[in-house]
């Protein structure tokens, strides 16, 4: 698969079959993680393979932030529950967390630099068969989700890539042509 076909059949998928992601696939999508650009080779990255204990505490955290939003008991009850399931259930989990830089140029190069490494799991899970979906949000600033995957001060887990041999095939997304967004200049 040319790295063109990857980028054209990468989709967003939530839905995963039972089939477990290899070592070896795992640890090709680290290696192609650190191959990222990277302005003054900082290496900002710190990635955690998440087992069941560092998924469940943070399925928990997040479906007790999910379920604030309810007002009724029982259904708050059952989003909790349907959170945590969902979040142990992905085949693979991998938290991206940036080492924090005090230099703010240096902070935005290498959150950009992080944003380049997890494109690049994205794209070589395609090539390996695998779909993949990614978490941001609030909830990784949580204490106990930080406590539970050891996140020090001066880090940041940006993001979560859920990853696993797809269930279905996702519909691609609409895009804004490219030519709507693009001047030529002379
Ligand atoms: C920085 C970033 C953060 C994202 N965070 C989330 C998220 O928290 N939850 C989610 O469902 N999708 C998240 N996504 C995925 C986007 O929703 C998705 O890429 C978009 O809908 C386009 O779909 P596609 O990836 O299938 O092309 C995120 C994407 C990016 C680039």
């Amino acid at each position: 698969m040319t790295v063109i076909e990857a980028i054209r059949n990468r989709r967003s998928t939530k839905k995963f079959t039972a089939t477990p992601v290899t070592r070896d696939q795992v640890e090709t999508l680290l290696e192609l993680a650190v191959l990222a650009p990277n302005h003054r080779m900082t290496a900002p990255w710190r990635f955690l393979v998440l087992g069941p204990e560092a998924r469940a505490a943070y399925g928990r955290v997040l479906g007790i932030r999910k379920a604030l939003k309810v007002a009724d008991p029982d259904a708050a009850h059952t989003l909790r529950e349907r959170t945590l399931a969902d979040t142990v259930a992905a085949p693979l989990m991998i938290a991206v967390v940036q080492v924090l830089s005090p230099n703010p140029e240096i902070l935005e190069e290498d959150y950009a630099a992080i944003w380049m490494a997890i494109q690049n799991m994205l794209l070589g899970a395609v090539a390996l068969g695998l779909a993949t979906h990614l978490r941001t949000g609030a909830v990784f600033g949580d204490p106990a989700v930080r406590q539970a995957w050891g996140v020090a001060d001066g880090e940041r887990a940006v993001g979560v890539i859920l990853a696993g041999e797809p269930d279905g095939a996702a519909e691609p997304k609409v895009r804004v042509p490219a030519a709507e967004r693009t001047v030529w200049l002379p």
